[in-house]
């Protein structure tokens, strides 16, 4: 078992990494600052964790939400069935919510507990490699609007994060690969010996092995923990977490929520943002190729769907939280590890960079 901190003053908390970690009380009623305790999750995660995860708050006065399963239920409408369940069960300010699930759920549950009675205390119990190494960490909660994605939230820290990574044998491979997606941007971003470590480990990855998982999910949360303790709200640094999600919020829009999954449309948009950085002349070809043939080989998508057109894409990068006076500002990269946010490129090589992302290769 392996534990991290996010260090952040009095926000600070851990993540503890390991196995069988799911029914321990221990790593769980420490964070809690009453006995009411709402876990939220949905109908997918509930009948295969939730059991475990109420035998762990043995004697609390604990309740459920079980949610519909979906990113198109990652809304408004559905946010308040979480909080039908804290006022009908007149759960008070010393409450605490237990996301239990993917990034959804958490992004749900910490969104929740940040309104509910102008903000509570939450714990992520992430059980997608997507949750595991990227959205349990950080804080940012939220749900999505019919016009852009993650638009309405807040920045609410939990109490702790509890990582099982047994939970992960259960995940369908489609899911596990977009996992995958956001361990490789950390290694694209700022982290070269850990993308190298990756491109030699596919794999054990692929066969879900533990050290291999430990190792992975481990160094990404650190990067993570490292990026938000220098920038938790998002002024600088912590934009580059968002390598390949301008291009990526614009796939999941533009094809309507649920149709390519978080980590898909991060693969597809960080092979464009690639793509652009090597029209700069930022990025060598020998590059570009060692990061289509990573997500080829981990069974990520690398091109833009047919059926959205550049102007689809375009007009739903312009409701993007980066874009500034109308400018989209992204995420290039000048080197496997060294990542930068920009607004200076040329318009005609980004719109001719969208053209020629249908290819599967560059
Ligand atoms: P998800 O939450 O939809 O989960 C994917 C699927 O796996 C769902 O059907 C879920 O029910 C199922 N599932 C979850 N755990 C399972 C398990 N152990 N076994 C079997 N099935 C399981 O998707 P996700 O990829 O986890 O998260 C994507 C969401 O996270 C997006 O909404 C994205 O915007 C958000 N996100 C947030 C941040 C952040 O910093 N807050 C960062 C990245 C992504
Ligand atoms: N997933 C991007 C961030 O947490 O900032």
């Amino acid at each position: 078992m392996k534990t991290l901190h996010v260090d952040l003053g009095n926000r600070s908390y851990p993540i503890f990494i390991g196995q069988e970690l799911l029914g321990k009380a221990e790593f769980l009623t420490p964070y809690l600052s009453n006995r009411q305790v709402l876990i939220v999750t949905n109908e997918t995660v509930a009948p295969l964790y939730l059991d475990k995860v109420l035998s762990a708050f043995a004697g609390y006065q604990t309740a459920t939400a079980i949610l519909p399963d979906g990113e198109e239920y990652k809304n408004l409408t559905v946010l308040n069935q979480i909080f039908d369940s804290l006022l009908s069960n007149r759960f008070d300010r010393r409450c605490t919510l237990v996301a239990l699930g993917g990034g959804v759920i958490g992004d749900m549950t910490g969104f929740a507990a940040a309104a509910y009675q102008r903000g509570v205390a939450f714990i992520q119990i992430p059980t997608t490699l997507l949750a595991q190494v990227d959205s349990s960490v950080g804080g940012k909660t939220g749900v999505n609007h019919a016009l852009g994605k993650n638009m309405i939230g807040a920045f609410h820290q939990p109490q702790c994060v509890v990582v099982d990574t047994d939970s992960l044998l259960t995940l369908d491979d489609r899911q596990f690969s977009a996992g995958l997606a956001e361990v490789v941007k950390y290694g694209l971003i700022n982290d070269d010996e850990f993308f190298e470590w990756i491109e030699h480990n596919t794999a054990a990855l692929l066969a879900r092995d533990a050290a291999a998982l430990n190792f992975a999910i481990s160094r990404s949360c650190q990067n993570k923990a490292n990026i938000v303790a220098q920038d938790e709200l998002e002024n600088g640094l912590r934009a580059l977490l968002n390598l390949g999600h301008t291009f990526g919020h614009a796939i999941e829009t533009g094809c309507g929520y649920g149709e390519y999954l978080h980590g898909e449309a991060v693969a597809i948009g960080t092979c464009l943002a690639t793509r652009l950085s090597a029209h700069l002349k930022w990025l060598q070809p020998a590059a570009v190729e060692r990061i289509f043939r990573l997500f080829e080989t981990l069974r990520l998508p690398t091109a833009v769907p047919s059926q959205l057109t550049v102007e689809q894409m375009i007009a739903a990068m312009q409701v993007d939280k980066k874009a500034r006076d109308g400018k989209i500002n992204l995420v290039l990269l000048y080197g496997i590890g060294k990542a930068a946010l920009t607004d200076q490129y040329d318009v005609n090589l980004f719109q001719q960079t969208l053209k020629e992302g249908y290819a599967t290769v560059p």
